[in-house]
C-alpha cells in the first residue's frame, strides 16, 4: 500500500495550488507547512509535486538523488527565455562540461584578487549617499544595492563599465524577472514571438541586456590580453577536449547573461536586506560597526580582511537565511524517490523552499527573530547541514557563493561604517518573491552620515 502525502491546503478548480501561490507564495508555504508537515503535495495545472521542507529530505533530494533529477521543469523552461542553456538552466554532459570550464574563474583566490575592485565600485555609492544624507533625501537601498552589484559583475565578470546605463539595464533586468515570473504563474501568457505589447517590451528589455554583453565581447576579443575579466576569456578560449572547438557565440551569451543575471540581481536583494534588518535591530548593528571599527581603523577594507570579519560575515549568513533571495528550487523527478514514508512517482515534481526550512521550528529557535549569533563558531554542530542552503547543494550548488559572500562583506563593511539607514517608522518591507526575495515596491530609507569614533585615548 502506497502512503499519500497531505495535499496543500487551498486547491481552486483548474489552477489547484497555483492560485494560492501566485497570490502570496510565502504565506501559503508556510500555511501549508504546518499544516501538512515535512512533505506536502502539490498540484498545478498538468503538473503535480511534493514540497520537501525537512533537511534531511532536502539532501536526499539535492545530494543523494542528484543524478536522477533533472531542471525540466516550467519555471526553468521560462527562465531559458531569457538565459538560455547556460549554467543555471542546462542538465546533464552539457552542464558538466560548461560548469568545469567556469569552475577555475570561480576559485577563492581569483575571487579575492577582484576585492580592489569591489570597494572601487562601492565607493561610487558612498558618494552618493553622501550626496543624499546632506540634502535629506532618503535614499532607495534596494535600487541603489542593484546598481552597484550590476557594476561590479560587469566590471569584474565581463570587463565593462555599465556606469552610464546601469540605471537604465537595471529596469531591464527588473522588468524581465517579473515577467518571467508571471509567465511561471500564469501559464497562459503568450509566448514571447506573440507581439502583444507585452512581448514587445521583453523582446526589447531581453536585447538591451544582449547589448552589453556584445560589448564585452566585442572588446575582449580586440585585445584578448586586457586585464580583466578573467571569466570571459576563460569561456572564450575554453576548447572541447574531443573535437578542439569553442563555444558557439548563442553558447557563450547565454553563460554570459547567466552570469549577468544570476551574479547580481541576488546579492543585491542579500543586501538590502541586510541593511533593513540591522536598522530594526539596533543592538546587532553597533556590534557590527564595533567590529568593523576596531579590525579597520579608519582604512578602507580589502578581500585580505573577510576572515578577520566574524560577526560581519555572521549577519550576512543571518540574512541569507531569514530572507534567502532564492525561496524556492524545483526538480523533476527522473527515478522514483523515497522520503520518509513516501515514494515520490517518476517524472514529478519536487521543490525545496530555503524560505521555509530556514524557519523549521525543529531546527531553528524563534525563527522570526534576527539573531547573527546562530552563526557563531560552534553553534550549528547540533543543526543538519540542510537546515540552511541559501545556497542550494549537491552538484548545482551556486558556483558564485564565494563571489557573493566576500562580495557582500566589502559592501557591507564599507557602507556600514559610513552610513546609518534608518526604515521610515512604522514601515516594515514585504517581501515580493519574483524569483528572487526582493523587497516589494524597493526599499527607501533615511540615510545619515555616521560620526567617525574618536580614537582611543592613550593609557
Ligand atoms: C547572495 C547571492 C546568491 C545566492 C543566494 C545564490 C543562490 C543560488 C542558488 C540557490 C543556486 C542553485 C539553483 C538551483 O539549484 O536550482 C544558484 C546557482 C547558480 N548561481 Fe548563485 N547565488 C548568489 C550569487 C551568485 C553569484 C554572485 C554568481 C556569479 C557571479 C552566481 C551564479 C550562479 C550560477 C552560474 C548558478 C548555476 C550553477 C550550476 O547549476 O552549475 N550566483 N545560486
Amino acid at each position: 500500500m502506497t502512503t499519500t502525502a497531505p495535499q496543500m491546503p487551498g486547491s481552486v478548480p483548474l489552477l489547484k495550488n497555483l492560485y494560492a501561490m501566485r497570490s502570496a507564495p510565502l504565506a501559503a508555504l508556510t500555511r501549508g507547512f504546518r499544516t501538512c508537515g515535512d512533505v506536502m503535495k502539490v498540484e498545478f495545472p498538468g503538473v503535480s509535486g511534493h514540497m520537501l521542507f525537512h533537511p534531511e529530505h532536502v539532501r536526499s533530494l539535492l545530494v543523494d538523488h542528484a543524478k536522477h533529477i533533472s531542471k525540466d521543469t516550467p519555471g526553468f523552461e521560462k527562465l531559458r527565455l531569457l538565459l538560455g542553456n547556460g549554467l543555471l538552466t542546462s542538465d546533464g554532459d552539457f552542464w558538466l562540461r560548461q560548469r568545469r570550464i567556469a569552475q577555475p574563474a570561480f576559485h577563492r583566490t581569483r575571487i579575492f584578487a577582484l576585492g580592489a575592485s569591489m570597494v572601487d565600485q562601492t565607493d561610487k555609492t558612498v558618494m552618493e549617499w553622501t550626496l543624499a544624507s546632506k540634502v535629506g533625501e532618503p535614499v532607495d537601498v534596494a535600487d541603489a544595492m542593484m546598481r552597484l552589484t550590476l557594476r561590479i559583475v560587469c566590471d569584474t565578470m565581463l570587463g565593462i563599465d555599465v556606469d552610464a546605463d546601469a540605471a537604465d539595464v537595471g529596469r531591464a533586468v527588473t522588468f524581465l524577472l517579473h515577467d518571467i515570473n508571471e509567465r511561471i504563474v500564469r501559464p497562459w501568457v503568450l509566448p514571447p514571438y506573440v507581439p502583444t505589447a507585452r512581448n514587445q517590451r521583453f523582446v526589447a528589455s531581453g536585447t538591451r541586456v544582449q547589448q552589453v554583453i556584445q560589448r564585452a565581447v566585442t572588446q575582449k576579443r580586440a585585445d584578448m590580453n586586457a586585464p580583466g575579466a578573467d571569466f570571459l576569456r576563460m569561456l572564450m578560449e575554453a576548447r572541447d577536449e574531443e573535437t578542439g572547438e569553442g563555444m558557439t557565440d548563442q553558447q557563450l551569451q547565454d553563460e554570459l547573461a547567466t552570469v549577468f543575471a544570476a551574479g547580481h540581481e541576488t546579492t543585491a536583494n542579500l543586501l538590502a536586506w541586510t541593511f533593513a534588518w540591522l536598522s530594526r535591530t539596533p543592538h546587532v548593528r553597533r556590534k557590527l560597526v564595533a567590529e568593523l571599527d576596531a579590525v579597520l581603523g579608519d582604512r578602507a577594507v580589502t578581500a585580505e580582511d573577510y576572515p578577520k570579519l566574524p560577526y560581519t560575515r555572521m549577519v550576512l549568513a543571518e540574512a541569507l537565511r531569514i530572507s534567502p533571495p532564492v525561496w524556492l528550487l524545483s526538480r523533476r523527478l527522473k527515478q522514483p524517490l523515497t522520503v520518509g514514508k513516501y515514494t515520490l512517482p517518476v517524472n514529478s515534481m519536487a521543490f525545496v523552499s530555503p524560505y521555509v526550512t530556514h524557519r523549521h521550528p525543529g531546527f531553528w529557535r524563534d525563527p522570526e527573530g534576527f539573531d547573527p549569533e546562530r552563526f557563531a563558531e560552534g553553534a550549528d554542530k547540533d543543526r543538519p547541514t540542510f537546515a540552511y542552503f541559501p545556497f542550494g547543494g549537491g552538484p548545482r550548488k551556486c558556483i558564485g557563493d564565494t563571489f557573493a559572500l566576500v562580495e557582500a562583506t566589502l559592501v557591507l563593511a564599507t557602507l556600514a561604517r559610513k552610513f546609518e539607514l534608518e526604515l521610515p517608522i512604522g514601515q516594515s518591507p514585504d517581501p515580493e518573491p519574483v524569483i528572487t526575495l526582493r523587497p516589494r515596491g524597493g526599499l527607501p530609507m533615511h540615510v545619515r552620515e555616521r560620526v567617525a569614533p574618536k580614537p582611543a585615548p592613550l593609557s
